[in-house]
């Protein structure tokens, strides 16, 4: 397809916001997840919602693919062009619009990166709290339903979203809901397009709920002998009802690479990285149950610092932890599992998980948003290969079957994109059929974010 009238039109219409360039198209067609690049055949730098509308209504009469690009931090290839077409780079659609503080609700442009809103929350006493660990557009963490390490105690993007501005595929502009905290007004569009991976239309504008910044932050890291004891203490930690705002689990590869990657100097053991927040003696309180409950599961080495700049330090290596896993094997490619079980049954899915590896040629570190059961592995496999290739692919799908035997998700945070789309019809069955057709009434003619999400 070369899509020559719609280029045309789109040129005319939007001069040098639109680039053909081949350096652009290269650095458009991939996310930071091993797949391969394709990229779109020209790229809009959209700067309202007005030219996301004309854009789209444009290829919409050309049957133009339409693919909607924040910071290309996805992990399953969910940005790649699979059909060509073109790309709406929002990043520059970066306005914090209205700031409601009475409320603690913000309205902001889909290009605003959580770091930014946090910076400019930051003396208002208020805080966003989705936190993936990567630079990120807030526009592109709805889309693609992000989560993160504070999950646990604030909820994913589906709980922070009070209304979208969408652009349909025939180019319409709607708005999903209001600022109202509920409301049983209709179908919930909002929640529709959460997770829809730019497949049913493209976000421009989001409502967010914000949350006042704790009086107290304390963060800390708990050491275990093995896999089984720190998991147990997440089940114990969670059932108990200990408000933790974030417990992460490293394993001792992942401790490992963390050091080796950022300086750091964690004693490499399986380890939880934990956060409490609250009034002060609250949180003096979580520490204090939370350590015995560790202590009785075998946790040791338990320290805990409440200085701002320590617990940016700690955090700041977590989230080094996926590009310091593919530090260590350069040129290995890496595939990041994704899978999400009820917490009863997160320490048998990761032992079992962690022995598949083991019997297999892979290297994998493994990692979790462990608090609600939310795991990952990531596998490092010589592309040369087929043996690794092959068995990093195999591991893939049992650790996916598995988390659905026990009666949990193929992705608990990264999304379908291209690289779970069988995955999505394993657990999902019949019900693919119904994505289908509402595929289908809103985007009849297959503009959107086509190849994704829903398998061929
Ligand atoms: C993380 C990414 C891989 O948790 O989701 O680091
Ligand atoms: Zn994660």
């Amino acid at each position: 397809m070369t899509y020559t009238r719609a280029l045309t039109a789109l040129e005319h219409r939007f001069g040098s916001q639109l680039s053909r360039a081949q350096a652009d198209r290269l650095a458009h067609g991939r996310d930071e997840g091993g797949h391969t690049p394709m990229a779109p055949d020209a790229i809009l730098n959209a700067h309202s919602t007005e030219d996301v509308a004309d854009a789209v209504r444009i290829c919409a009469l050309d049957r133009m693919p339409v693919i909607a690009f924040g910071a290309g931090t996805s992990l399953e290839g969910q940005v790649c062009a699979t059909h060509g077409g073109l790309c709406i780079d929002l990043s520059a659609m970066n306005r914090i619009i209205t700031l409601n503080e009475t409320d603690q609700d913000v309205r902001v442009e889909p290009g605003v990166t959580r770091q930014a809103l946090n910076a400019y929350l930051r003396d208002k006493g208020l805080f966003f709290p989705v936190d993936p660990g990567s630079e990120c557009t807030l526009g592109g963490m709805a889309a693609t339903r992000a989560s993160g390490t504070n999950a646990v105690r604030y909820g994913t993007m589906r709980e922070q979203v009070l209304s979208l501005q969408v652009v349909t595929a025939s180019g319409e502009v709607v708005e999903t809901g209001t600022r109202a905290r509920k409301s049983a007004a209709g179908l919930d569009l909002t929640h529709l397009f959460i997770g829809s991976e730019g497949t049913l239309g493209i976000i421009t504008g989001l409502s967010l709920r914000l949350h006042g910044i704790p009086e107290k932050l304390a963060a800390g890291v708990c050491r275990f002998p093995d896999l089984k004891s720190a998991t147990d203490t997440v089940m114990s930690t969670i059932q108990m009802g200990l408000p933790v705002s974030r417990i992460e689990l490293l394993d001792e590869l992942s401790v490992r690479a963390v050091n080796t990657h950022t300086g750091t100097q964690h004693l490499e053991a399986p380890t939880l990285f934990l956060e409490f927040g609250g009034t002060a003696s609250g949180v003096d309180e979580q520490i204090a149950t939370f350590t015995d409950l560790a202590l009785a599961c075998g946790g040791a080495h338990i320290e805990f610092a409440n200085n701002q700049e320590d617990i940016n330090r700690m955090w700041h290596a977590r989230h080094q932890l996926y590009y310091a896993t593919r530090a260590m094997a350069p040129g290995k490619q890496v595939v990041t599992t994704d899978v999400c079980v009820p917490i009863s049954r997160l320490g048998d899915c990761m032992l079992e998980t962690r022995a598949d590896v083991e019997a297999s040629p892979i290297i994998a570190t493994m990692l979790g948003h462990v608090g609600d059961g939310n795991f990952h592995t990531i596998m490092l496999a010589d592309p040369e290969s087929d043996t690794e290739m092959s068995a990093m692919a195999r591991l893939n799908e049992r650790m996916v079957r598995r988390a659905l035997d026990m009666g949990g998700t193929c992705t608990g945070e990264h999304g379908i994109g291209l690289g779970k789309r069988t995955f999505l019809e394993w657990e999902k069955g019949p019900a693919v059929a119904l994505m289908r057709h509402i595929k289908t009434a809103l985007d009849p003619h297959g503009i959107m974010n086509p190849g994704k999400m829903l398998p061929d």
